[in-house]
């Protein structure tokens, strides 16, 4: 089969589709026009992607192709429904970044906490400040409200407890038994787990139920300075009450996923939080790691697909 890569994945996990006798075809940092040009030229039955947006213009474009290979969990860059439209597969590779992303989200939950960001500006404009950098908060003894108990969530608790913070957790799914078991304190509704946290990090897909779940009456919920991470999607916290909560400086929030992402890796970015809040660039996912285990499943996934026809179960 022709695999179209259209983002940097695993040189090795490359290496292992050639060894099948796949013809990979590696574009690394397509988009838009482009993406429709070079599947229009290699016509590929499988494309790999990660941050390039699959629209349906590209699907149009894209004849013989049977199956989207998403290069890590979330598929919202992709028109799945469009995909399934034109009977082309779509897979994703859940869990394989769990940890990458886990441990972003307490890089920020740090950063946050100890102004981090903040010193190391003041150094490089050649300005000293012990005084005004030294109201940490600390992490051990508060408590940490995690919204979303998949395989990133889980991650989370994990750290969290290495950190002394007692979890409150909330999920669709999550049963008393199953909260018991991972030794957090199950929450039964957002607002109910926000009463409870003294920072939050959200780990839930993003869906149109989960839209704006970190909403006005969300963050109006949480202590004074609570801290909230979103390394998640833009969509499932609204910017616009963050704004206000920050600028009334009762909030403190880090996002990896700010609204407005470029899809383009490189590119110019203007986002209204920039000052007030830390924001970092879709890389929760952009460790070592993750890299190679997220290509190693999108490897799985190609060889399981064109042995058996069928894309395999996580
Ligand atoms: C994911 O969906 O797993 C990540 O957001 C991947 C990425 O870095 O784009």
């Amino acid at each position: 089969m022709t695999v179209l890569v259209a983002d940097s994945v695993s040189a090795d996990a490359l290496q292992s589709l050639r060894d099948d006798g796949h013809d990979v075809v590696e574009a690394a940092g397509l988009s838009g026009d482009g993406l429709v040009d070079a599947l229009r030229e290699h016509d590929p039955a499988v494309l790999v992607v990660r941050s390039t947006k699959v629209t349906a213009e590209a699907l149009d474009a894209a004849r013989g192709l049977e199956l989207i290979v998403r290069a890590g969990a979330g598929v919202d860059t992709i028109d799945v429904v469009g995909a399934s439209e034109r009977g082309v597969f779509v897979a994703n590779c859940p869990g394989k970044n769990a940890a990458a992303v886990a441990e972003l989200a307490f890089g920020l939950l740090l950063a946050l906490d100890r102004r981090i960001p903040d010193n190391v500006i003041a150094s490089r404009a050649g300005r000293w400040d012990k005084k005004g950098f030294s109201a940490a908060r600390g992490l051990r003894g508060r408590t940490l409200g995690v919204l979303g108990l998949g395989s990133i969530g889980r991650e989370v608790v994990a750290r969290a407890k290495a950190f002394g913070m007692p979890v409150v957790a909330w999920s669709r799914s999550l049963t008393p038994g199953a909260a018991a078991d991972l030794g957090v304190t199950r929450a039964a509704s957002p607002l109910d787990l926000a009463r409870q946290s003294d920072a939050v990090t959200v780990h839930v897909a993003s869906t149109p139920n989960t839209r704006h779940l970190v909403d006005a009456a969300f963050l109006a919920a949480l202590p004074d300075g609570a801290a909230l991470i979103n390394t998640a999607r833009a969509d499932v916290v609204d910017e616009a009450a963050v704004a206000e909560a920050v600028a009334a400086g009762r909030l403190r929030f880090a996002t990896d996923v700010p609204s407005g992402e470029p899809s383009d890796k490189q590119a110019d970015f203007a986002h209204p939080l920039a000052e007030a809040a830390y924001i970092t660039h879709h890389v929760g996912a952009s460790t070592d790691e993750a890299t190679e285990a997220i290509g190693q499943e999108a490897a799985r996934v190609i060889r399981a697909y064109a042995e058996t026809g069928r894309v395999p179960n996580n």
